[in-house]
């Protein structure tokens, strides 16, 4: 598409102006695993200490992009794709205003996942599989769905009766069936810390 359709935009700030600005780097944390494993759980820990340390973050999860702008959708594999593309987009966005962007969806196949790398780009996303066993997923059953998806009554649920492929080469891997929350918050920060500060 031609630039000068949109002529205000070589006005606005650069996104290296906004990172001075914030005096942070923008940079996509892409949590996926099996709902329940404690992908959101992670990320509110992350997102406490990172603004202890004076980083700003912003978490996307179910609860803010399900239910709003992506209310629209369910679980068929287009629904989850479109899901999926979508939070991408909003999420780059973030990234170019200089936010640490924690995204935590499911986002079981690899082809929904190498989307959502190659709409943020490269540079910009880190992987981290949340690698918790279904049986615990299970044992949790936080939202009952498990539960549900058992006896039919949810259809296509990941782990159960849908597919979840496993990220094969993840920036990080945290099974919180072995790992303390703490544990696992501290290695997401520890990623974090060591490029929120450095300029591209
Ligand atoms: S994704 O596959 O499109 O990435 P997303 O992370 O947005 O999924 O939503 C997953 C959450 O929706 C789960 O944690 C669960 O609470 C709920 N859910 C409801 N139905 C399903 C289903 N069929 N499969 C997976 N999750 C479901």
């Amino acid at each position: 598409m031609s630039s000068n359709i949109y002529p205000i935009h070589s006005q606005t700030l650069t996104r290296a102006e906004r990172e001075k600005l914030l005096g942070q780097r923008g940079v996509m944390i892409w949590m996926t695993g099996l709902s329940g494993s404690g992908k959101s759980t992670i990320a509110i820990g992350v997102e406490r200490e990172l603004a202890s340390r004076g980083i700003l973050s912003y978490i996307l999860d179910g609860d803010n992009i399900r239910s709003g702008i992506n209310s629209n959708l369910g679980f068929s594999v287009a629904d989850r794709t479109e899901n999926i593309r979508r939070i991408a987009e909003v999420g780059k966005l973030f990234v170019e205003t200089g936010l640490v962007t924690l995204a935590c969806f499911v986002s079981p196949t690899r082809e929904i996942r190498a989307m959502a790398r190659s709409i943020v780009g490269e540079a910009d996303f880190l992987e981290v599989y949340v690698s918790t066993p279904l049986a615990e997923c299970e044992r949790r059953d936080v939202k009952g769905l498990y539960a549900r998806a058992r006896k039919g009554e949810v259809k296509d649920f990941t782990g159960i009766s849908s597919p979840f492929e496993p990220p094969e080469n993840p920036a990080l891997s945290l099974d919180t069936s072995r790992l303390r929350l703490e544990e696992s918050v501290a290695k997401v920060v520890e990623m974090v810390m060591a490029r929120a500060r450095t300029r591209p």
